[in-house]
């Protein structure tokens, strides 16, 4: 929003991911099929958690696309910020790629199905979304 200059990075982005941190511990028990019942007492799975996509991201995403989404100008993994036709995709490509990988152009995506609840997939990618795809509308 008022964070024009993205010369400092993550700008507001490295705040909200703290909070995030914070506000989602990893001991939170993962809401898998195998024998979790319906006692998954805060994870509806019926819509995205973007605060725990946030928290995904951080653990699994950020140390090949960054904490400002960038991928450190797309030589370590795709820049979510500055090419546009990364998240212009659908949902349902964007989610393939996540769950199964890709040997792309500027490196490879690893498979993230083996580590990731398909809710986990859908939550880090909606945290993808708003947090980077954001910054595109100026
Ligand atoms: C080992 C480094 C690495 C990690 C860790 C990683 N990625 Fe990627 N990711 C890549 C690379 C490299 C690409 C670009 C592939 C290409 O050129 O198409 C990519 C591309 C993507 C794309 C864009 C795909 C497209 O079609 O343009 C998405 C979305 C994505 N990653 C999401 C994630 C998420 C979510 C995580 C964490 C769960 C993650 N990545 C973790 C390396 C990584």
């Amino acid at each position: 929003m008022s964070c024009r200059s993205n010369a400092s990075g993550a700008c507001g982005l490295a705040g909200i991911l703290l909070a995030v941190l914070v506000a989602a511990p990893w001991g939170m028990p993962k809401a898998s099929a195998s024998g979790a019942s319906a006692d998954t007492k805060e994870m509806a799975a019926e819509s995205s958690d973007i605060q725990h996509g946030g928290a995904v991201y951080g653990t699994y995403c950020a140390v090949c696309h960054q904490m400002d989404g960038r991928g450190l100008g797309g030589t370590l993994a795709g820049d979510f910020v500055g090419d546009s036709s990364r998240l212009a995709k659908s949902d349902a490509e964007l989610l393939e790629v996540i769950r199964d990988g890709r040997i792309g152009t500027v490196g490879a995506m690893p498979p993230w199905s083996q580590s990731l609840s398909e809710q986990e997939m859908v939550d880090v990618l909606a945290f993808v979304r708003a947090t980077f795809q954001a910054e595109l509308a100026d």
